[in-house]
Parts: C-alpha cells; sequence; structure tokens
C-alpha cells in the first residue's frame, strides 16, 4: 500500500452556493491534510488531526501556502481538434466545414490519433483537468487511441466514437449500421476497464440522419447507464437548418427527445437558444446543459443564460466546458472567466464561489459521477489540483492586496491559466511534473 500525506489549504465543495457568503456550501481547511491511500482519499481533515492519526513514516508532501481542490472536470471537447483550435471562421457551419470536418478526417489513422492523444492528456494535466468527456472522431481507431491513453494515466475519462452518416465529407461518415456496431465494439472495448466511460455520441441533428437516430435511440436503451452527448441549439442557422431535416419535431430538443435521447445522462453541448418549452422539457427529463463559453464567444453563437435557466421554477442542469477546438483555451479557469462575462453581459453576477463549485462538484453531479469525483471526501479517488494565485509576476502584485478567499479564487479565475496549476494529481500520483 501507498501512504501519502498531502499539506495545503484544502478547499472542496459539498452543495451548490446559493450566495457569494454561503460559507456552508463549502469545507476550507487553511492547514489541512489530505491522506491518500493506494488512488483514494482516506481521510481529510486538519494537518493537525491528519498527522495525529498517520504513522511518522508516511511520506508528506507540503504544498503551502497553494489551494488544493478536487481536479477540475471539462464537461465537452473534441479530441481530435487540437490543430482546429484558433481557426479563422464567421460562424458554427463555416468553421465546421472549412476547418474541422478535413481535420477530423485525419483521425482515420492510428498513428495520428495516438500522438494526438498524448498531446491530448499531457495538456489535460497540463491544465490540472483530470476527467474530461470528449468526443472522438466518426472514427474508430480514434476512440481507441483516447481511451488506451487514458489507461495509461489512470485518468477517469468520458468519451464516445461520433455518429455522423451525412452532410460532411465522405471520409468522416459512416453508416447507421456502422455507427451502431462500432459504438458497440466500443463499448465493449472499454466501457469500464480503467476508469473509462463510453458515451453514446450522436454529433448532432444536422449529421445524423433519422435511420441513424434509431440506431443511437437503441444504444440509448440497450446501455440506459451510459451517458449521451451531443449538440443543441448553437447557432441560429443550425436551429433552422435541423427543422427542415426534422419537420416532425416540434423544436430541435424534441428531436433528441422523440429518440429517447433526453434523460439524466444526456449532456447537450451550448443550449445557447432554447425555448420556454425546450427548457422545461431539459428539466424533466434532468438534463444536462453543457455551457462553453470561449466557443459561444469565439464563433459567435451567443449568450448561455446560465443564471436565468438555473433559477427558473423547474431548474435545467448546467455543466461547463472548454469546447476545445471551437473552444479557445484548455483552461476551466479561463473558461470560467469568459463565463463571468458573459453573465456580465447579461446584467448577472456568478460569484467566485459558483465558478469553482462549476469546475469541480458541479461537473461531477452534472457527470453523475460525484460518488467518485469533483470533490475531496474520503473514499473518493484522489484526483486533484495545486493552484498557485501568485503564479505570474501580474498574480503574484495583485495578491499582495487580497484579503480574502473570495477574491483569491477571482483572480485565479480572472488571470490564472496552466501557469497557476503547481500540479496535478491523478489516482494519488503527481502527474504535472513528469511531463
Ligand atoms: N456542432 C456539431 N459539431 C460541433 C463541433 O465540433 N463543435 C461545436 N462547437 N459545435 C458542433
Ligand atoms: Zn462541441
Amino acid at each position: 500500500m501507498t501512504t501519502t500525506l498531502i499539506r495545503g489549504r484544502l478547499l472542496s465543495f459539498l452543495r451548490r452556493p446559493v450566495a457569494i457568503d454561503d460559507t456552508a456550501s463549502y469545507r476550507y481547511e487553511e492547514d489541512g491534510g489530505l491522506l491518500v491511500e493506494d488512488g483514494k482519499i482516506a481521510a481529510v481533515g486538519s494537518y493537525a488531526d491528519m498527522r495525529a492519526a498517520t504513522p511518522a513514516e508516511v511520506e508528506e508532501i507540503d504544498h503551502r501556502p497553494h489551494l488544493i481542490l478536487p481536479g477540475l472536470i471539462d464537461t465537452h471537447l473534441h479530441f481530435p481538434q487540437m490543430q482546429v483550435i484558433g481557426s479563422y471562421a464567421a460562424n458554427l457551419l463555416e468553421w465546421l466545414n472549412t476547418y474541422t470536418f478535413p481535420e477530423e478526417c485525419r483521425f482515420v489513422e492510428s498513428e495520428h490519433a495516438a500522438r494526438i492523444a498524448r498531446h491530448f492528456y499531457d495538456e489535460m494535466i497540463r491544465h490540472g483537468t483530470t476527467t474530461a468527456v470528449a468526443y472522438c472522431s466518426v472514427h474508430k481507431t480514434s476512440t481507441d487511441a483516447y481511451f488506451a491513453e487514458a489507461l495509461k494515466r489512470g485518468m477517469c475519462m468520458v468519451g464516445g466514437k461520433v455518429m455522423m452518416d451525412r452532410n460532411a465529407p465522405q471520409g468522416l461518415l459512416d453508416t447507421p449500421e456502422t455507427g451502431y456496431d462500432e459504438t458497440r465494439a466500443v463499448i465493449a472495448e472499454w466501457h469500464g476497464k480503467g476508469r473509462n466511460h463510453v458515451a453514446i455520441t450522436p454529433r448532432f441533428a444536422i449529421t445524423s440522419t433519422p435511420a441513424q437516430m434509431e440506431m443511437a435511440a437503441a444504444l440509448a436503451r440497450e446501455f440506459p447507464d451510459l451517458h449521451i452527448q451531443t449538440h443543441l441549439s448553437e447557432n441560429h442557422d443550425e436551429i433552422r437548418f435541423t427543422s427542415e431535416l426534422y419537420p416532425d419535431a416540434i423544436d430541435y430538443t424534441d428531436v433528441y427527445a422523440k429518440y429517447g435521447l433526453l434523460g439524466p445522462k444526456s449532456l447537450f453541448g451550448h443550449c445557447i437558444h432554447l425555448s420556454e418549452r425546450e427548457a422545461d422539457a431539459m428539466s424533466e427529463a434532468g438534463a444536462v446543459a453543457v455551457h462553453c463559453p470561449t466557443s459561444n464567444l469565439f464563433l459567435g453563437s451567443g449568450l448561455f443564460p446560465l443564471k436565468a435557466l438555473s433559477r427558473r421554477d423547474r431548474p435545467v442542469r448546467i455543466a461547463v466546458a472548454t469546447d476545445v477546438g471551437g473552444g479557445t483555451s484548455y483552461s476551466m479557469l479561463k473558461t470560467m472567466d469568459e463565463a463571468y462575462k458573459i453573465q456580465q453581459l447579461l446584467g448577472e453576477r456568478l460569484n467566485p464561489f459558483e465558478s469553482f463549485y462549476h469546475m469541480t462538484l458541479g461537473n461531477a453531479e452534472a457527470l453523475s459521477l460525484e460518488d467518485r469525483i469533483g470533490t475531496l471526501e474520503a473514499g473518493t479517488d484522489a484526483d486533484f489540483v495545486v493552484l498557485d494565485a501568485a503564479a505570474t509576476p501580474a498574480m503574484a502584485l495583485k495578491m499582495e492586496v487580497v484579503r480574502s478567499l473570495t477574491d483569491e479564487l477571482f483572480l485565479l479565475q480572472t488571470l490564472g491559466d496552466d501557469r497557476a496549476v503547481r500540479e496535478t494529481y491523478v489516482a494519488g500520483r503527481p502527474m504535472k511534473a513528469a511531463l
């Protein structure tokens, strides 16, 4: 058994903060101890209590004065878009057709997929992201590379082979049958192996025929515990085209509902322009709207009403994500920086505790994985991140006048990025130093 005592300022959430002074929503230990045993958190508390309860020979790692939080979680991004990020396009559909689809075609080559997978996990670790939910490409080779690398690194990852059988280049199309068969093969080979979770992944209504949606529906019936991920209501032209392709659906959300894809394990990227009816349907189903702020601004898609959706009588579950390569940063700190600015433009406030809740426990709850990740509670997986709010000269200067945890978190979110991540622990192992 390997045991380590980690010392630092511990911050983790117990539930969603309802206000900036909701101190009961989180646990903060100014001098905390985290006892890690065989990849799990064995105990957590004050350093003094943990030290007293731990044999003297147990190795100790002191991260003071830095903050230790649960590993950050990114609930929507595209593994084959690492060389798409930062492509100059006017809007979603132009961006997909001009840059994204041609680039994803390259993932038919397993060597290319394996190389990008190595870079992908390096980038996750560099940015303090210990769990991510990714779209692979349509090719099974890409999904194999994605999960093989996750297994090697011991990371808890969700991902899926994209299903798409129309409105894209030939090299990026499957068929209803091959989409179904290959997704089944991916589930058989990877789901539950290590910490891997397979998601059923029809890209979006525009790139799947009704026949393929039937196959996605069949998979959802056969594997009701799996996550489902797709895109919903990101862009006005996309919404219009979808209504032409599915004239019998009352709206975009109804397309997915008709195929049994609207449920508590369903993750819908974007959801910017939902009607009240659609928000009600999402709420009733317990489906999750995944907010991708850097992507929404970059592609000019719109301003996601995060606060309005979460305070409805019938609230919509919300997750946050980078959406690389539509998104412009791998950093969940930068992501929440942009989420904050979007709420500002909508006349709403997003306080720093809510932001850090969303990056950690909030996203774990959105994935129904809060019993394993997104927290520092005893018995959960030892995925955590060490953050330094004085990581750059500009941050250090500002830190001179920071007097509260609230202000420190807000500084981390506003000026922080991968440079603020001092270490990323996956299942108790420090991964960043080894990059
Ligand atoms: N809608 C369908 N595919 C994509 C994608 O790859 N990125 C984004 N942002 N939206 C999509
Ligand atoms: Zn996306």
